[in-house]
């Protein structure tokens, strides 16, 4: 999809409240990287939530908070998004996003790093996105896959990692990581899944089996 049609895409569904813009321009005074979601990439992941009534999603990578916006705006009132953040600053800039949502009491942050946090969670969960640092992501995938209930939702960012995934020079950590976790979702028989090429690419799953 060229940019011209990402932006009428995101111009007619995915336009942005104050909230989200507030939370953009947060996170640009940060200086954090600036890797969140786009609108229209957010917009699909509040369909997905809904289109399949999850209620208890998990998140690895906060960041500034953009993305869990999306996600917990898609639950009921007694839904919950849990989000694992391994950085201090952009947990506590994450959590004041959420406040300013009216979103903090359906979204629980644990500052620590993932494969920390995932090992101390309960399985069940309805959706997990994962977001995070890519080198781990074959172990990611494995601590997704285990905590999803059957019939729930696999996401994750980054499947293309900015075309590196096709480049066959590359074989850095970080893009080995994501060519890992793409090959898992596409073979592991626990996971039906796709790649939908909004942004930077989405990985779309569903676990079928234990
Ligand atoms: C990068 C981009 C992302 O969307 C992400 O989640 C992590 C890293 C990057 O460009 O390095
Ligand atoms: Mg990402």
């Amino acid at each position: 999809m060229d940019d011209r049609l990402a932006r009428y895409v995101t111009e007619l569904f995915a336009s942005e409240d104050s909230v989200l813009a507030r939370i953009r321009e947060r996170h640009a005074e940060a200086n954090l990287p600036p890797i969140h979601i786009s609108p229209d990439e957010g917009k699909l992941l509040l369909v997905l939530l809904r289109a399949t009534a999850a209620k208890t999603v998990l998140e690895l990578g906060a960041l500034g908070g953009y993305s869990g916006v999306w996600l917990a705006r898609a639950l009921p009132p007694d839904g919950r998004l849990t989000t694992i953040e391994r950085d201090p600053r952009h947990a506590a800039l994450a959590r004041r996003g959420f406040v300013d949502a009216g979103l903090a009491d359906r979204v629980r942050v644990i500052e620590g790093a993932a494969l920390d946090v995932l090992p101390t969670l309960t399985p069940g969960f309805d959706a997990v996105f994962v977001d995070a640092d890519k080198e781990p992501l074959a172990q990611y995938f494995e601590w997704s896959v285990r905590l999803l209930r059957r019939g729930g939702l696999l996401l994750c960012d980054n499947a293309f990692f900015h075309g590196a995934v096709v480049d066959e020079g590359d074989r850095s950590a970080q893009v080995e990581g994501v060519r890992a976790f793409n090959r898992l979702a596409a073979t592991d028989p626990r996971v039906v899944a796709t790649v939908v090429p909004v942004r930077d690419g989405l990985v779309v799953g569903v676990k079928v089996a234990t």
